[in-house]
C-alpha cells in the first residue's frame, strides 16, 4: 500500500491522535517558542518553504507569517487527520499563501530546484522517513545554495543523525543557532 493512502486510513489517523493532541496543543508554546525556533531556522519573507511533516501545524501558521504574503509555504504531511487540523488553522488566520499537501515526503512531487527552505522539525529520524532516501529527495528539491533546517527530537539521537548527514555528502553544515541546525545544499 501506498504511504498516502495509509495516511488516508481511519486506523493509522485514530494511532496517530493523542500524538497530535499533545503535537498541536497551545501548552506546547510555554516551552517551546516556535517563532524564535524558526528565525534560528533563518526564515526569511518572500521564501518559498516545505515543511514536511507538518504534524498538526505547530510549526506551520508562525512560519506562513513569517514568509509572508510574497512567500510560501508548503505544509506536507502524509495524515489527513493532521492535515484537516492544519487546514483549520491557516483559515482561522486567513492566510493564503500556504499549500498544504497529502504527500509521501520521500517522492514529493514538486519541481526540482524550487523550493529555497525545507524545514525538518521534529521529524527525523522517522521509520517512515528513512534518510538515505528523505536526503536526496530533499537535495533535488531545493535550489541552488538552498537551505535545510533540522529541529531533532529526542535531542539523545542528535550525535547518529548529526553524523549521517554529512555522509551523504549532498549538504554542508553552515550553522547551528540554539537547537536548530542549518544546512545548504551542495
Ligand atoms: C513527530 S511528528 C512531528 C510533527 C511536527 N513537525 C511537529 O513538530 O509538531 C512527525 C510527522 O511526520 C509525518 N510523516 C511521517 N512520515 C512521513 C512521510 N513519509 N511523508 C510525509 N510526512 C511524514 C507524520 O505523519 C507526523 O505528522
Amino acid at each position: 500500500m501506498k504511504i498516502e493512502e495509509w495516511g488516508k486510513s481511519k486506523i493509522l489517523n485514530l494511532i496517530f491522535k493523542p500524538a497530535g493532541f499533545l503535537m498541536g496543543n497551545q501548552i506546547r508554546s510555554l516551552f517551546m517558542n516556535p517563532e524564535k525556533m524558526l528565525q534560528n531556522a533563518e526564515l526569511d519573507a518572500s521564501q518559498t518553504v516545505l515543511e514536511i511533516g507538518c504534524g498538526p501545524g505547530f510549526f506551520t501558521i508562525p512560519a506562513a507569517t513569517i514568509v509572508g504574503k510574497n512567500g510560501k509555504l508548503i505544509a506536507m504531511d502524509v495524515s489527513t487527520g493532521f492535515l484537516e487540523a492544519v487546514e483549520k488553522k491557516v483559515k482561522k488566520a486567513n492566510l493564503k499563501n500556504v499549500d498544504i499537501m497529502q504527500k509521501d515526503a520521500l517522492n514529493t512531487g514538486l519541481s526540482e530546484n524550487s523550493i529555497d527552505k525545507v524545514i525538518l522539525f521534529g521529524v527525523i529520524p522517522f521509520p517512515l522517513l528513512p534518510l538515505d532516501k528523505l536526503l536526496p529527495e530533499v537535495y533535488r528539491i531545493l535550489k541552488p545554495k538552498g537551505t535545510m533546517s533540522v529541529w531533532l527530537f529526542p535531542p539523545l539521537i542528535t550525535y547518529w543523525v548529526l553524523k549521517v548527514i554529512p555522509q551523504t555528502n549532498l549538504f554542508d553544515l553552515l550553522n547551528k543557532n540554539g537547537s536548530i541546525y542549518n544546512y545548504i545544499r551542495k
